[in-house]
This record gives C-alpha cells, structure tokens and sequence, in this order.
C-alpha cells in the first residue's frame, strides 16, 4: 500500500472506530431514508483479505455490490490496479457514491474505478463486462437477486465473497449460502474472517 492508501485508510478506520461506539439507529424513514450516515464497513481484516484474493488474479473485472461510502473499495480498486484490472462499484445513494468517489481520488485510485448510481439488480443485468471477482454487501434481502443477476456473468475461475455470513446472518444469508452452493460449478466455504464470509469459485462443471 502506497501512502496516499495508507492516509485514506486511516480515515475510514476512525469512523469505523466511531461507528463501533455509536449506538446502530436506524435513519428517519427507514433504512434508505434520509440521508444514512452509516458505513457498514467489511473492515479491516475482510479489506485485507479480498485485497489478497483480487490481486491474486490476472486483470480482473472486480464487481462491488454495495459502494457505501467507498472503504472496502479501496481495497479492490488497489487489487485492481495492482493487477491491471478494473473496479465496477454499484451504489443506491448518489450522496455515498459521491464520497466514495472523493476518497478514491484522495487515494489515487479513482482511474480504476467505476462509479454506478441505482439499483444493482438491474445494473448488474445491465453490464455488458463479464467478471471475475464479486463481492456482495448490500442489503441481505438482496443477495439472492443480486447472485441471479451475475451468476452467468461470471468467467471460469471467478471468486464471489459475500459478508455477513456469520454477523449478524439470518435467513436471508442461510439461503444465500444454499442458493450459491446448489449452482453448477461453485466450490464454497464460509470463513471466519470479518463477519463471516462465504467464499466461492466457479468454475464451469
Ligand atoms: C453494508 S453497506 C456496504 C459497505 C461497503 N461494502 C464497505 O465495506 O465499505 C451496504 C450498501 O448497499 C447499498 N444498497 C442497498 N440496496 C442497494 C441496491 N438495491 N443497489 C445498490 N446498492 C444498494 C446501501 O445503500 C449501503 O450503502
């Protein structure tokens, strides 16, 4: 990681650490309501792990389902240069895009980075790439849509990361799990990095 990185990072690893120690309200009007000022970040222990896995392909095409405000894109868009490939990264809210957007520059990573504004299912059906790399971290309700959406997007030898697996989980990750795993050609295992993550491979069966 390069210094601009590093100082980046470091800001988002305050408001994490204040987000840790401020009570989870949801925002007036509900989850997508207002202006919700809440990262829900993977953190720093999935940021370096999908970091490693990204940068361990070969010009990959790194899709992002959940900007927020843009940490665990750092992460990829650094793999992404490393590697010679490129970030899609798909946000509801043009306000986090935007942040994420500034951050990005900040770091000197934006020129490998995609900003999409709207709603990824119909984004992601809309993408004329095929991709190598996903990581899922949007609203859990979402996943299962979202995993219709890129499955035959996928080129062999893709790696798909989804967060949350183990916190805080629930039914709608369960079935994410089950949903990802019944797919020809998926190899997957949840792991205890983070809040749990399952990791899966395709490869065509
Ligand atoms: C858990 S946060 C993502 C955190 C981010 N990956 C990080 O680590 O910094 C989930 C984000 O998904 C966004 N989101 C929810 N539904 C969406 C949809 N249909 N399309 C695009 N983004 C959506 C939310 O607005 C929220 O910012």
């Amino acid at each position: 990681m390069d210094n601009r990185i590093e100082e980046v990072l470091d800001i988002y690893h305050e408001m994490i650490e204040t987000e840790r120690n401020s009570p989870c309200e949801m925002p007036p009007g509900g989850r997508d309501g207002g202006q919700d000022q809440r990262l829900r970040a993977v953190g720093p222990e999935t940021g370096q792990f999908i970091n490693i896995l990204a940068r361990s392909l070969k010009t990959p095409i790194i899709l992002e389902l959940g900007t927020s405000f843009g940490y665990s894109g750092i992460w990829l868009a650094e793999a992404a240069r490393a590697s010679g490939g490129r970030l899609i990264t798909m946000e509801m809210h043009d306000y986090k895009s935007a942040y994420a957007r500034d951050m990005a520059v900040k770091a000197g990573l934006a020129d490998h980075i995609e900003f999409k504004v709207g709603d990824a299912v119909q984004m992601i059906a809309a993408l004329s790439q095929s991709i190598d790399f996903v990581l899922v971290d949007l609203w859990k309700d979402l996943y299962l849509p979202c995993l219709e959406a890129f499955y035959p997007k996928l080129n062999p030898g893709a790696i798909i990361v989804a967060d949350n697996m183990l916190r805080p989980g629930g039914d709608d990750v369960r079935r994410y799990g089950e949903a990802i795993r019944a797919k020809p050609g998926i190899s997957s295992v949840v792991l205890p990095v983070g809040n749990g993550l399952e990791v899966s491979r395709f490869d065509r069966g």
